[in-house]
Parts: structure tokens; C-alpha cells; sequence
């Protein structure tokens, strides 16, 4: 059996989730479906970030304890992936005793490697990050990354060197084109590596920051929260012997998806890491664009977040995941407007697929007494579910959700394109009962196949649907691409619902 394991982010947990922390993970709840869906062992990991500066202010800005504050936002994040449908195998918090046991024993295993040294640099405390002294002008005195101010910082720290690392990681990029993706991201990791690298220091001074993992060879030290939360990839699989690292890390390799602000810390800093524990690198980085609103990304700081539970609240989950997983090519920008999501719901879950199912139910309803009638599986239709399979299975695998919707609805598009074109209603007219109902039944084998491969994005639509065509299976339990192929039973009794995506009218229309 293959393994699959995939990750998102850990995600800071000083406000509420918004649009762009879902989007990531619906992206992976998606493909933790596809592969399952195939027959695949998966580990879907995700989880909360909980240590550092940044937490521990918004801890103090409200007056409770940085471990109270974290418990308490920590479940938000966990309550919208339920509201979410996000099928994760493994919730990892930062806090959790075994990460910090795990980072605790991976900080001696490295202790040979680090020196101890003085630094001054500019500090980012929303990115958690730090940077050279000549990578931003005094004057302005802003995060390259998110824009806002940064402190200069004169600490003593322990370092990782990365410098005499540098070659074996160009070299390792440029061995394994798959590696960082997609290829401007690659491009932007070898811009970065053209330069000498400056030391990563991995601890923070208690006297600046104390909400962290203590450092069990120093006193006077927490671990850096960013070289905490990376280790989660590998604490929450059992470093060193534990079963599923074996399984998941070193026959199988991570696929970490990323959002491209963080590309530094997962492509030089991650990899360098590993290769200094002597650990092989993840098989697959993958970055993701932004979503912005009015032209700016998406960020507390800036006002403009779209609450996911609210739109899933007005819209419905399969819409929301929808709209996410086809509005944009994985990798670029996304814009949400509320116009624009509308009019994608109306068009593709309304009036192709939405309308689809419902006037296949009807038309057995009406014609054939709410059963499936007798007919036989119709070669072309066959081949045209052949076709979607292979082409959303490819994309799947490329981690192009975006283009395997595409390819998903050639199929139904044609399916619709059946419907005008054999025009059912007047075969029941001109009474030509055979052929009305070889129709239908091949209709319904069709939609059946559809809901299959709908279900990896659109979990509770395409179970509902599955209901109403009177499917007693748990689809959730049937494998492709076997099942695709098993003819829908005849005289199974369909039990037609309201349709699944009704239209959305604007309240300016
Ligand atoms: N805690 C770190 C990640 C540690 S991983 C070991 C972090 N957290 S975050 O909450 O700030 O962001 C998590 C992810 O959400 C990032 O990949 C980021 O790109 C993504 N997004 C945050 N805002 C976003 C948008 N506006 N649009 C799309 N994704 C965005 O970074």
C-alpha cells in the first residue's frame, strides 16, 4: 500500500483563523481524500503554533497567562477545521509535552554543531523572523515580508552556522527539480542561495523572550519559535524510531504545503536543519499564493479578513470549499469578493452540477416511478468517466485542485450536453420507452461516478447526492478506481431531496 504524507503550517494562534489559514488546509483535507480515496495510507498533519514573542504579547493584552491564552485559541483553530470537514489524522500543538520533549532532545543531538555568539539585527515580531542589519534601510525601518515595523535587536544566542551548508543545498535544489514548487518559488530559493547565509540562531534570551521551549543546556535561553515549530514535522511522527517516521518521513517523504511568505523558513532553513541531524529532506515544498481583498493580502493587522465560518454560515461548506479549491491556480494570488464567489457558485454548482443531479432525479421520478430502470453501461459514457478520472487524478497529484475542477467538469458539462441533446422529455412523448429508459440508466451511472469524484472536494454534497440516488454505500469508503467502473444497480429506489446548490441572488441584484 502507498503512504502519503502530507502537512500545513502550524498556524499562529494570536488571532482567529481567517480565509487564508483555511484555504491551505482545505487544499490538503482535499488531497488526504484523493489519496485515501485510492486506497492510500495518509497521515494529514496540522496544528497550532504557540510559542514566542508574538503570542505572549497577545497573552498580556488580554491579562491571562501565555498557557491560558493558547488553550483557549488554540480550539478555534480546532473548531473550524470540524466546521471545515478537514479529515486531519494528527492535530499537533506546539505546547504538547512530547513536541517539547522531541525538540528538547533534537537541541543536545545538535548541541556539537552550535556556537554561541552576538548579534544585532532587525527583529519582525508578527513574522517571528529576523533580519541583517543591511536587508532593511534604518529610515523605514518596515518587514520586507509583511510591512510593518521592526525592532534593532542586540542579543546572545546559540546558532546554527548555515553557511557551510549552502552548497549542498543548491545542489540538492537543482538535482530535484520536484522539490521546491512551483518554479518561481525554486527561482526565488536560488536568488537567496546565491549569497553567503547568515547563521540561524535558534534560541531567543529569556530576558526578551520567556514563553518558549526551554533550552536544556542553557538557563538563561528559550528555543526560537520558528525552529521549535519545524521540528513538528518529524516530533509528530515519533523521531527518532518511532513507526511512522520510519513509514511516512523516510520510505514515503513529507509534502509540506506552504503559503510563499514563509518559503524562507521551510526551503533554506528546514532543509539545512535536517541535513545537519543527518535527516533526508522532505520530498515536496509546495507554496501557495495570497488571498488579498481590494488588492492587499488578507492579514489581521490590516482589517480585511474574511471570517470563514461566516461565508460558510451564509453560503454553505461545499460552496466555500468550492470556490477555494477552483477560483485560482494553486501557487498564484486569489482575490475574494463576494461578487466573485457568487457568481462562481450560481454558475458551476448551480447551474452545471447542482442542476445535473437534480434533473436526473426528477426525470426518474417522473418517468421511471423513482427506480432505476433497466439499461446497460454506454461505452462512450464510459470512456468519458475514464477520461475525467485519469485527468483529475493527475492534477491531483500535482497538487492542482484547481485544474482537476476543470477537468471534473468537462464530464459534467457533457453529462448536462447528453441531457439537451436526447432530450428525454420527448422520447417519453413519442413513447419510445427502451431508449428512455437506456437514458436514464445511463444518466444515473454517470452522476454516480460523478459524486465520486466530487467527493474529495465537496465531501457533504456529494454524500448528499449520493443519498438521494439511493446509493446505501458509505461513499467515503469506496475505493477508485475500481468502483468507478460497478454499474448502478437497476430498481434501486432514488429518494430525491430539495437541490443541492439552490442560486444565490446578491442583495444589490
Ligand atoms: N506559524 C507560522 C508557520 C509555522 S510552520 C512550521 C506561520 N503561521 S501563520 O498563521 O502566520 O500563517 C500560516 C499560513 O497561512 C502561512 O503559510 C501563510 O501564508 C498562510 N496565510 C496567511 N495569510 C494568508 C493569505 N492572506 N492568503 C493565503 N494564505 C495566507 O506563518
Amino acid at each position: 500500500m502507498n503512504a502519503f504524507y502530507l502537512t500545513t503550517p502550524l498556524y499562529y494562534v494570536n488571532a482567529k483563523p481567517h480565509l487564508g489559514h483555511a484555504y491551505t488546509t482545505i487544499i490538503a483535507d482535499c488531497l488526504a481524500r484523493a489519496h485515501r480515496q485510492r486506497g492510500e495510507q495518509v497521515f494529514l498533519l496540522t496544528g497550532t503554533d504557540e510559542h514566542g514573542e508574538k503570542i505572549a504579547q497577545a497573552a498580556q493584552a488580554q491579562g491571562i497567562t501565555p498557557k491560558e491564552f493558547v488553550d483557549k485559541t488554540s480550539g478555534t483553530f480546532h473548531s473550524l477545521w470540524q466546521q471545515l470537514g478537514i479529515s486531519y489524522d494528527h492535530f499537533i500543538r506546539t505546547t504538547d509535552a512530547d513536541h517539547i520533549h522531541t525538540v528538547q532532545k533534537i537541541l543536545e543531538t545538535l548541541r556539537p554543531q552550535l556556537e554561541l555568539g552576538r548579534f544585532k539585527f532587525w527583529y519582525c515580531v508578527p513574522c517571528e523572523t529576523s533580519f541583517g542589519l543591511t536587508e532593511i534601510e534604518t529610515a523605514k525601518a518596515v518587514c520586507p515580508q509583511c510591512q510593518r515595523p521592526v525592532q534593532q535587536t542586540e542579543e546572545e544566542d546559540y546558532y546554527l552556522p548555515l553557511e557551510k551548508h549552502r552548497a549542498w543545498l543548491k545542489e540538492y535544489i537543482l538535482k530535484n527539480p520536484k522539490f521546491i514548487q512551483p518554479e518561481s518559488r525554486r527561482n526565488e530559493v536560488m536568488a537567496m542561495l546565491a549569497n553567503e547565509l547568515p547563521a540561524l540562531c535558534i534560541t531567543r534570551p529569556k530576558e526578551r523572550v520567556s514563553w518558549g521551549i526551554e533550552v536544556p543546556f542553557s538557563t538563561t535561553h528559550v528555543t526560537y519559535v520558528w525552529f521549535d515549530a519545524l521540528l513538528n514535522y518529524i516530533s509528530a511522527l515519533g523521531w527518532p524510531d518511532g513507526e511512522k517516521f520510519k513509514l511516512f518521513w523516510k520510505e514515503t517523504g513529507a509534502i509540506h504545503l506552504v503559503g510563499k511568505d514563509i518559503i524562507r523558513h521551510h526551503c533554506l532553513y528546514w532543509p539545512i536543519v535536517l541535513h545537519a541531524l543527518g535527516i533526508d529532506p522532505p520530498k515536496t515544498i509546495f507554496a501557495h499564493g495570497w488571498w488579498l481583498v481590494k488588492g492587499e493580502k488578507m492579514s489581521k493587522s490590516k482589517g480585511n479578513i474574511v471570517d470563514p465560518g461566516a461565508v460558510v454560515d451564509a453560503y454553505g461548506l461545499d460552496a466555500f470549499r468550492y470556490f477555494l479549491l477552483r477560483d485560482v491556480p494553486f501557487g498564484d494570488d486569489g482575490v475574494f469578493s463576494e461578487e466573485s464567489f457568487v457568481k462562481r457558485i450560481n454558475s458551476d454548482l448551480s447551474n452545471d452540477l447542482g442542476n445535473l443531479v437534480y434533473r436526473t432525479l426528477t426525470m426518474i421520478e417522473k418517468h421511471t416511478g423513482g427506480k432505476i430502470p433497466a439499461g446497460k453501461q454506454d461505452a462512450r459514457m464510459m470512456e468519458q468517466i475514464a477520461l475525467a478520472d485519469a485527468g483529475t487524478w493527475k492534477y491531483l497529484q500535482q497538487v492542482a485542485p484547481s485544474e482537476a475542477l476543470k477537468t471534473l467538469w468537462e464530464l459534467i458539462r457533457w453529462a448536462n450536453q447528453q441531457v439537451e441533446e436526447n432530450a428525454p422529455w420527448t422520447l417519453a412523448k413519442e413513447g419510445k420507452r427502451q431508449e428512455l429508459e437506456q437514458f436514464l440508466y445511463q444518466l444515473a451511472d454517470t452522476v454516480r461516478a460523478i459524486l465520486l469524484l466530487t467527493w474529495p472536494f465537496m465531501p457533504t454534497a456529494a454524500e448528499s447526492a449520493w443519498k438521494q440516488l439511493g446509493m446505501s454505500s458509505d461513499l467515503a469508503a469506496e475505493r477508485l478506481p475500481e468502483t468507478l467502473s460497478r454499474p448502478i444497480p437497476i430498481g434501486q429506489a432514488i429518494a430525491k431531496g430539495t437541490p443541492l446548490f439552490p442560486r444565490i441572488q446578491l442583495t444589490a441584484d
